[in-house]
């Protein structure tokens, strides 16, 4: 899979090359290049951002470079017709909510562009722009606001990476996880037996796997109605 990152911070994503995202970029499984935004603004002061028509407190980012920068991707994306149309992610506290389910349906992809909006956001012509040449998702990491899309799309990469086949080392670690089944994850225990007074549950010990199954699934069932309700509700 090939993701392309546009941002004023790249320095946020020096992050991505270390842990198992980093390994599989090293195996080639992930082709990961962040773009400076600046690069593609031609003023002495690589200007990427002026006040709002209409007035109105902060600044917005101008669309010139925005445009420049998701037609040079494109045209970059090589001969392969899967990554030429990519999808085009914008992190926004206004976008559709990402779940485990769009990092599944997007970790099914050969491009993902992601565009980091700061200040008040992009100007919303690039947007229109954007779905010309690909296929545009605004999402939200949740309902709360972030200084922009940069941690959003970290978050969003790693979701998203880590359901590429090959990037998780033991691809059974990723169906008995929380959300994958629509619950949240059972409770592990490792030795120590006994700690600080503290038991793991005897039915562990009792290598009746069954059992142990069954109060497995018992324990995701309480946890989610007592910390997430809604998630039963669905
Ligand atoms: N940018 C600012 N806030 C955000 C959020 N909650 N999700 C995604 N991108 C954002």
């Amino acid at each position: 899979m090939r993701i392309d990152v546009v941002s004023i911070f790249p320095a946020f994503f020096d992050a991505l090359e270390v842990s198992l995202l980093g390994k599989a970029r090293g195996a080639g499984i992930l082709d990961v290049r962040v773009h400076d935004l600046r690069s593609w603004a031609h003023d002495r002061h690589r200007t990427v951002d002026d006040t709002p028509y209409g007035g109105g407190a902060g600044m917005v980012m101008k669309p010139e470079p925005w445009g420049e920068a998701l037609d040079s991707i494109v045209a970059d994306a090589g001969d392969d017709p899967a990554a030429q149309h990519p999808v085009i992610i914008f992190p926004s506290p206004a976008g559709e909510v990402f779940t485990q389910a769009t990092a599944r349906e997007l970790a099914e992809e050969r491009h993902l562009v992601f565009g980091c909006g700061r200040y008040e956001g992009i100007d919303e012509r690039v947007f229109s722009y954007a779905a010309t040449i690909g296929r545009v998702r605004l999402v939200s990491l949740g309902d709360y606001v972030l200084n922009g899309g940069e941690v959003a799309s970290m978050a969003m990469i790693e979701a998203i990476g880590r359901l590429v086949p090959g990037v998780v080392g033991n691809p059974a670690s990723l169906v008995e996880e929380s959300h994958e089944d629509g619950l949240l994850e059972y409770p592990s225990y490792t030795k120590p037996a006994s700690w600080r007074e503290r038991e793991v549950p005897p039915i562990l010990l009792s290598g009746n796997h069954g059992a142990i199954a069954t109060w497995r699934r018992e324990q995701q069932i309480e946890r989610t109605r007592d910390r997430r309700p809604d998630l039963l509700a669905e």
